[in-house]
């Protein structure tokens, strides 16, 4: 992609590249962007695939901007440690609390007023399509991505940092789950997906998972589409996609379908 990307300070900036069109509004609008601070010893997995498609498009735009911070340059000595063994004993190694305190202070004071602090952890609260529509309407967000066995409690602690989980498994590192939530905020920002109302209609946007697709060919190793998709019936058809969404989150998500509150059975 052609993003402008600059090292300086341990931070790897990707910004829109602007075209002359936008030479005048470009950079004022980029003040203004959605902005995303990751602090990480992997920086230049970043933009990864948030540089592609549509999240892509729109970090070239100046929609939204993303700084990757090397953790690394905040390590201690020759080497720049970062690392050190638990306390206490065991396996792996953990994050120090004063490696990550001079990364945390040098990213904070640079992150917009009202962004949220997140450390990407299995332990932290289970992230949600809420929470993306939530972390959507801030000027942005500042994560941690964790290694090893994780981070020092301690800054946790001292920063009040909220731990946000992608899911109930184990990751070698945060800088996925950084990229997955990202993603799932970004696009829901005005203007990063042609067709608005397709964040309205998904799954999750009103408590429900989306009821099945289809498009062409109408016949398909013997399986149609079903009829009422073909019969040009707008009533019918939101009716059908209504009743196969309900029916969906019943059998496949009891969890969801329990809280959803339109329920009428
Ligand atoms: C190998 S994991 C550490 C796991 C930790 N020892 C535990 O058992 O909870 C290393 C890092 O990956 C990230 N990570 C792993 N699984 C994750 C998940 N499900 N959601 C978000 N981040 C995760 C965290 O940043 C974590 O510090």
């Amino acid at each position: 992609m052609s993003d402008t990307a600059s090292k300086s300070h341990g931070r790897k900036s990707i910004t829109a590249s602007l075209k002359p069109r936008s030479l005048m509004d470009g950079p004022e609008r980029l003040a203004r962007a959605w902005s995303a601070q990751v602090i990480t010893l992997l920086p230049d997995a970043f933009p990864g695939i948030l540089g592609h498609s549509l999240t892509g498009k729109a970090l070239k735009d100046g929609l939204w901007q993303l700084d990757a911070i090397d953790l690394r340059q905040f390590g201690i000595g020759k080497h720049r440690n970062v690392d050190d063994t638990p306390a206490g004993g065991g396996a792996g190694m953990v994050l120090r609390a004063d490696v990550m305190g001079r990364a945390l202070d040098h990213a904070l004071p640079r992150a917009p007023k009202g962004a949220p602090l997140v450390y990407l952890s299995p332990r932290g609260t289970p992230f949600t399509q809420a929470m993306a529509r939530d972390w959507a309407t801030r000027p942005g967000v500042t994560m941690i991505c964790g290694r090893f066995e994780g981070l020092d409690q301690r800054v946790i602690d001292h920063y009040d940092i909220q731990e946000v989980s992608l899911g109930d498994f184990v990751l070698t590192g945060g800088d996925l789950a950084a990229q997955a939530m990202i993603d799932a905020t970004v696009r829901l920002l005005p203007g990063v997906l042609g067709n608005e109302s397709s964040t309205e209609e998904e799954s999750f946007s009103d408590g429900l998972l989306e009821h099945p697709q289809y498009t062409r060919p109408a016949e398909w190793q013997g399986r149609k589409i079903p009829d009422v998709l073909m019969s040009g019936h707008h009533g019918e058809i939101a009716k059908w996609r209504r009743a196969m969404s309900e029916e969906t989150t019943k059998g496949r998500r009891p969890d969801l379908w329990a809280n959803f509150p339109k329920r009428n059975d």
